[in-house]
């Protein structure tokens, strides 16, 4: 690596700390060397009631990957991203070496920027629906790291939020599922991972809107019925080449990167991933020409802020040296 600062590793691994992940379990350790920055799993952060395969853990992981390349390049680093590098350790999912120097363009300082701005909003959006425009920014987003964005017309859309609605039901029911929600929300300020409660959002009128139910067993003051968008828009994430521990990075990347082009646009978006770990519900929509290993459903549109999630500390998350420690799971 050679050419990376302290002070820019640093700030590559605290904006890669900032990437979405699954019930904020924040996956990941960053072992910072002269071959680049790696990424590795944190497997004792794994959610094994909805995430056996590791799945949503891999997407969460991607999305990292994807904001230390966003900061290299606004850096002024040409990088290049080895995905599973080490055959013999599958917990070493990337490695970003810096390659060069290069020119940085306003996009990658927006793009930069966005990582900070970034929040899973799970309220109502308003009703009116992005220019065409942007959401082809949002689908080009997603073909520059191979994968593809497609928006759901009114009847498929109707289908999808109806699959979705479907999953979110039949977690429910899940005593572990339950769990390890409650495990993974909190209203401890001083906690670093989790969901706090202020993220949790309001309920949907009707149940119209299948946002994940952070909170089925918790008293939050304040949360109300509210009514979402009429017409809301929704989106597949899919990707190509099958439905592995690659493909899963390669949809976080992707992922990441519609959702800072969103965010650029001052679009705001939320994610639905029941339908991904119920694998009954999951076959329906899989197959057809443009949902060929669907990885995510989400949701965008204008919103007001929705509040910040909180973030481990860097000392948490870099390790200097080897090897990675396994940590033992932090559930409460
Ligand atoms: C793989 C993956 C799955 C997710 N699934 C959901 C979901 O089903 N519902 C939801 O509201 N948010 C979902 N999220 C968003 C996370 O809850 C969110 O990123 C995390 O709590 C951190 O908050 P932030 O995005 O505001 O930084 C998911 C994120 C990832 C990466």
């Amino acid at each position: 690596m050679g050419s990376l600062t302290e002070k820019e590793i640093l700030t590559a691994i605290e904006a890669a700390t900032r990437a979405p992940s699954v019930h904020n379990t924040q996956p990941w350790l960053f072992l910072p060397g002269a071959e680049g920055i790696e990424v590795h799993a944190d497997l004792s952060r794994r959610l094994a009631a909805i995430d056996p395969q590791g799945r949503a853990m891999h997407i969460s992981l991607g999305a990292a990957v994807l904001n230390l390349r966003i900061a290299l390049a606004n850096g002024g680093h040409s990088e290049c991203t080895l995905l599973l590098p080490d055959p013999d350790d599958p917990r070493h999912v990337a490695t970003v070496r810096a390659e060069g120097r290069r020119s940085v363009g306003l996009e990658e300082r927006e793009l930069f920027v966005a990582i900070g701005r970034r929040h899973s909003n799970r309220g109502p959006f308003d009703n009116i629906r992005p220019p065409g425009p942007d959401l082809e920014r949002l689908a080009a987003a997603a073909e520059l790291e191979g994968a593809m964005l497609h928006f759901a017309d009114p009847a498929e859309r109707d289908a999808l939020l109806g699959l979705v609605r479907t999953a979110e039901t039949r977690r429910r029911r899940d005593s572990a599922y339950r769990a390890e929600l409650l495990a993974w929300t909190t209203d401890d300020p001083y906690r670093e991972d989790g969901l706090p409660l202020e993220a949790v959002g309001p309920w949907s009128e009707m149940a119209a809107m299948p946002i994940r139910d952070f909170a089925p067993e918790r008293e939050i003051p304040g949360r109300q019925t509210v009514r979402f968008e009429w017409e809301p828009v929704v989106a597949t994430l899919s990707v190509h080449g099958g439905d592995g521990p690659k493909q899963w990075l390669r949809a976080g990347q992707a992922l990441q990167r519609v959702l800072l082009e969103a965010t650029r646009r001052g679009l705001a978006a939320s994610l639905f991933s029941q339908l991904l770990e119920d694998p009954e519900l999951l076959g329906l929509i899989r197959g057809g020409e443009h949902r060929m290993s669907v990885q995510m459903v989400l949701r965008v549109g204008y919103a007001p802020l929705a509040p910040a999630s909180p973030r481990r500390s860097l000392e948490e998350v870099i390790v200097r040296g080897r090897p990675v420690p396994l940590k033992p799971p932090k559930l409460t």
